[in-house]
């Protein structure tokens, strides 16, 4: 199956939600409480569109299609030296998708004169990032626009 990353469209972002949430609905349910994962997933209202659309973090999103058919989101923001976000919808799961993302989001990085990039791994993705390099630093966790405080850890990987 061919894996291919390209950058997002302007008018993909609905798409990237949706993909972002069948990942946490399909995949990060073993880790985490229904609570978690209501305050995790980005509803596709017209306000959260509207915020995605003004990215104020100044994200640059990619994604990733298998076949052809978009599975796979992924965000990067230079300014914090962030690898922000990779999600694979299930049915896409363990492709090889997830990687694609990162090396894409990794040469961009480097491309940018970012020389160490720094993560949030969601609990279910620890091993995911490590098989990628990056080593864990910190457990910590992050409070969820519901309020809730969501368990994750901290990673980096020299570039
Ligand atoms: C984490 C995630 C992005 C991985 O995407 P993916 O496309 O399945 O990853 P890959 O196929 O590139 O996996 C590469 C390697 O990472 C490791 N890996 C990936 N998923 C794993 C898992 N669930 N458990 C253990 N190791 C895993 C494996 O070593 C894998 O290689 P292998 O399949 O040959 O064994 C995907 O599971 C996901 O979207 N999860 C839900 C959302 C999420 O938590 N995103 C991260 C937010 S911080």
């Amino acid at each position: 199956m061919a894996v291919t990353v390209r950058p997002l469209r302007d008018d993909e972002l609905r798409l990237y939600l949706e993909i972002h949430e069948r990942a946490i609905r399909g995949l990060a349910v073993s880790h985490y409480s229904q609570d978690d994962i209501e305050g995790w997933v980005v509803p596709a209202t017209d306000e959260n569109l509207r915020r995605l659309a003004l990215n104020a973090d100044r994200e640059i999103r990619f994604l990733a299609e298998l076949d052809g058919k978009p599975v796979g989101i992924g965000a990067l923001v230079l300014e914090e030296s962030e690898l922000r976000a990779v999600y694979v919808s299930p049915e896409g799961a363990r492709k090889g998708c997830g990687s694609a993302l990162v090396q894409a989001i990794e040469r961009t990085a480097r491309d940018n004169g970012v020389a160490r990039l720094a993560l949030f791994a969601s609990l279910n993705a620890e091993q995911f990032y490590a098989a990628l390099g990056y080593r864990s630093t910190a457990r910590t966790e992050v409070v969820l626009p519901n309020g809730h405080r969501m368990a994750g850890m901290q990673m980096e990987k020299d570039l």
